[in-house]
Formats: C-alpha cells, structure tokens, sequence
C-alpha cells in the first residue's frame, strides 16, 4: 500500500513534463553520466510519464542504434542493474537527432522535430538543452539555438533552460566571452553551469552540516581554525583523454570548478535562504575576498607537479609523457597543490591549502578543518603519539562521511594522552546508496532550481584568480617535470609549501 505521508515529498520531485535535447550523445559524458543517471531516475519513478529524451550529434545513427548503444552504456556504468522492463519503458522516449553543430538548418529542422514530440507526448513546450560536447563547439550550438527560435518556449506557458557543461573557457577572457555569447541568447535564469561536485550528497552536506547545527558555527573563523586542506586526489591517470588534458591541465581540469566551489562552500557566510541566488551570492562573496596571487606570488604559494613512471596498488604504470597522445615533452600538470587566504573578517589568517592530482595512491577527495591547539598544554609529560590538535575531515569520497580527532585519555591508573577519531559514516548511518551527482543535477536542472548550479560571477571570479597563475606558468616553464612518481603523494615543493608554515599535509 502506498504511505499517503510520503506522497506528497515524493509528487513534489516529479518535474514537468518536458524534451530534454542532449548535444554530443555520443560522447563519453553521455554514456558514463547522463544516460545512466536518467535511467536511474526513471527508475526511481522520478522522471514525468510525458517526456521525450531527443540525442543531436553527428554521427549516422538512428533511433535504434541510440538506444541500443545506450542500453550498453547503462549496463557498464550505471549504478544499479540494468532491469529489462524499467529500460525498454524508459528507451521508448530515446530519439535520434543527426546534425552538425554549426548548421543552422540542422536547428530549425530539429525545432520541427521537437514540435512533433510535443504533439505526441502533450508537452507543453518545455525544453532542458544539456550541452555535453567539446567545448569548441559550445558557442555555435547557443548561437544556433536562438536562430532556430530554440531559446524561446514553444508555448506561453512553456519554459526552456540550458545546461552547459565545463570546462567554462579556458581564462578569464574566453569565460567571459562566453558568458557574453550564452546571454546574448538565454537569461541568466535559463542558464545552469553545472559542476558535478555540487551533485555529490556529501558537498550538499557541507550545507546541512554548517547551518543545520549550531556547534560548529561559532567556531568556524580565524579565532579558532588554524587552517584547511582541500584534498581532491585521484589514483587514475589521464585515460583515454590526453587531446583534453594535455590542453588543459589540473589547474583548469580540477582547481577552477570543483575545488574552488568546496572552498566557497567551507567558507561561506549563512545565506539568508537557501534559494539559488542566496547562496550563490555568499559562494561569490568568498571569491572576491581571496587575496589576488600576483605573477612574483605564484612561485612561492603555487606548485605544480607532473607524474613520472610509478606503480599504482603495486602495478607499474607509465608517466604523463608516455601516456598514449600525450607530448613527450609535455609541460602539462598533472598536480596542484596551493596555499590561498580569505581576506575577510571570518577568515583573516587562515590558510587554506588546496591540493590535487592525478596517479596519487588513491582515490579520495576531503576537506580538513585544522583547529588551533588549546591555549596551554597541560598534559606535555603524558602525550602518546605526539600531540594533534582537533581535526574535522568531512570526506566526500569514497567512504562518505565526517570524523573528528581529539585527544582521548588512555584507559588505565597513568595520565597518558592519545588521539582517537569519532566518526560518523554514510553507509552505516542511512544504509543505503547514495545517487549519482547528475542524478540530483539533472532533475534540479529539469525542475528550475539553480542552487547547485554556478553563476557567470562565480565562474568568473574564479578564472580572475587563478588566470595569473597560468599566465605566470606560461612564461616560466617548468624546469623538472615530471617531478612525482606516479603512486606518490606529489613533488616535495608541496611538503615545502606546508613545512614552510611549520604545517603538515594530513596523512590520508
Ligand atoms: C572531472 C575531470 O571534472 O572530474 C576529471 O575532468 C576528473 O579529470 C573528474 O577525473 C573527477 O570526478 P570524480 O567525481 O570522479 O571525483
């Protein structure tokens, strides 16, 4: 029997119905991501019964080959089984639309197309474009969009809403061309960036954690945090993607995005809502404060890395410039690490320290918030294991959760001092698996709700910090790369940027 409490929070998820338009279905994203995730939903009785899924790309597919490609991608990536019925319900919806990108013609035909889908389903004009190509081609598909009328709702009470995928330029410059390009055809309110680190549960967490108690708040400042480490670490390579990487680097691949938007999130101020444009406003707030990097700062706070041969779990592994399409002089980073601070009243003082990489030992992402030691050591005499101070690491993957060390008495008839963790851990605490991040981003996309979306400010506050930096690296470049072998934990600089400030990067 269906719980009549539950219905109406569930009802409340279910968005309009509507056409969703992928560009670039063929692609990797689609398959690894988008597909799987829209699967899930459906199978979650979370999608509309009226919806139509239309895939735009180049190839010479159809219907047919699209879904029974898709139906694959499902069953390698998804994160449930694949069950016949639920997919062959959802694949009816699946649509082939083939088109270059930049033919104008293609949009118009396909603005007919969606007009028919409307008709066959009863959808009142809404459409969600979800861009997930190259980003070279990002600005003819908007430019044509609007030719084709596509930015506009079929019907007066219809709605039309894009999503664009990262990376968002490449600098400052081509950001904010960008953002000048998508306005120039959609409202800033159509438009949703998204960032597939703001999908994850445990960085909505961060929110809950923050403002939904009140013991940490009063602690959260410069009176009493000594200082943060973001650490965003993967134990992968570069894969199949070397034509992307090697343009890209780990500054503009994994600094700009995702850890610039932990970083807002861990230092915000509280929001007066939590609506979009509330907590948007405070995300950007903390960009603006932190303290420029000039071209002499960057040697000094910013390091970079690149992996040499190494072995992973004990398996050999080439470096960066053997990786197939990869230069073999490659001066791409493949690692960051950086010390930042926040000038502002909340936060005068306190460093933040990020760091990233690809081949590290392993795959972990956390934010450690390192308090600062009490104001006299009582127990100098009795402490086992050297003394920490307190330590709160909100992990956001793998092993989803939160742990505070603090300094426990060893049970017994001596004063002796040791540190123990307290933990508390997803998996245990609400048993069961948590959704994929476009899952969430997806459906809020579909519903309207750009809180977990990034503004044009936002993206480009960050590109404002760290364009220097590429700019600096640019003219300078490096001297002894590769300079990690892969399955470390990144050059010995990055040691240096912490020893130099008598701290410690936390053993993971
Ligand atoms: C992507 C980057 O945005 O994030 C990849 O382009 C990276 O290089 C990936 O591997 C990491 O995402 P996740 O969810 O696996 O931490």
């Amino acid at each position: 029997m269906i719980n009549p409490f539950r219905l109406p929070e569930e009802q409340e998820r279910i968005p309009d119905p509507a056409i969703l338009v992928i560009f670039g279905v063929t692609g990797d994203l689609a398959r690894r991501k988008l597909m799987p995730a829209l699967y899930n939903l459906a199978r979650e009785n979370l999608l509309p019964a009226r919806f139509a899924v239309v895939g735009f790309a180049r190839s010479d597919w159809d219907d047919q080959k699209l879904r029974s490609e898709m139906r694959k991608a499902v069953e390698v990536f998804s994160r449930t089984p694949l069950i016949g019925p639920v997919w062959e319900d959802f694949a009816q919806h699946l649509y082939y639309f083939k088109s270059h990108y930049d033919d104008v013609e293609g949009f118009r035909r396909l603005a007919t197309c969606l007009q028919e889908l409307d008709a066959q389903y009863n959808i009142p004009g809404n459409r969600l474009h979800y861009v997930a190509t190259p980003p070279v081609v990002f600005e003819s598909i908007i430019r044509n969009l609007g030719i084709a009328g596509l930015n506009q709702p079929a019907s007066p009470e219809g709605w039309v809403r894009i999503v664009i995928e990262k990376p968002f330029g490449t600098d400052l410059e081509s950001a904010k061309r960008l953002n000048a390009r998508v306005n120039e055809v959609f409202h800033e309110e159509q438009v949703f960036r998204i960032d597939h680190y703001l999908g994850k549960e445990t960085v909505q967490n961060l929110l809950a954690f923050r403002f939904a108690n009140s013991i940490y708040e009063p602690l959260w400042n410069q009176k009493y945090i000594d200082h943060v480490q973001i650490t965003v670490a993967e134990s992968v390579g570069v894969e199949a993607r070397a034509g992307f990487y090697d343009q890209t680097g780990a500054l503009r691949d994994m600094v700009q995005n995702h850890m610039m938007q932990l970083l807002s999130l861990m230092a915000m101020e509280p929001p007066v809502a939590l609506e979009a444009d509330a907590v948007r406003d405070e995300k950007v707030k903390v960009l603006r404060a932190i303290k420029r990097l000039t071209p002499p700062d960057v040697p000094k706070v910013v390091v970079r890395g690149q992996y040499g041969p190494g072995a992973i779990n004990g398996q050999p592994v080439p470096g960066y410039r053997q990786e197939p399409g990869v230069a073999p002089n490659s001066t791409t980073e493949t690692y960051v690490a950086m010390k930042l601070e926040i000038d502002n009243w909340r936060w005068a003082g306190v460093p933040f320290y990020l760091r990233t990489g690809k081949r590290l030992p392993k795959k972990i992402s956390e934010i450690a918030v390192y308090f600062r030691s009490p104001p006299q050591l009582l127990f100098e005499g009795q402490l086992e294991h050297g003394f920490t101070t307190n330590v709160l690491a909100i992990q956001i993957q793998p092993n989803e959760g939160i742990s505070l060390t603090f300094n426990a008495k060893i049970p017994g008839s001596e004063m002796r001092i040791r540190p123990v963790v307290m933990d508390f851990r997803y998996g245990s605490s609400f048993g069961m698996s948590t959704p994929e991040a476009y899952e969430r981003l997806l459906l809020d996309a579909w519903q309207g709700d750009a809180t977990l979306f990034i503004r044009a400010d936002e993206v480009e506050e960050s590109w404002r910090l760290l364009t220097p930096v590429l700019e600096t690296w640019a003219q300078m470049p490096p001297p002894d790369f590769p300079n990690y072998p892969a399955g470390t934990w990144g050059p010995s600089e990055a040691d240096v940027l912490l020893a130099l400030d008598g701290r410690r990067w936390r053993r993971l």
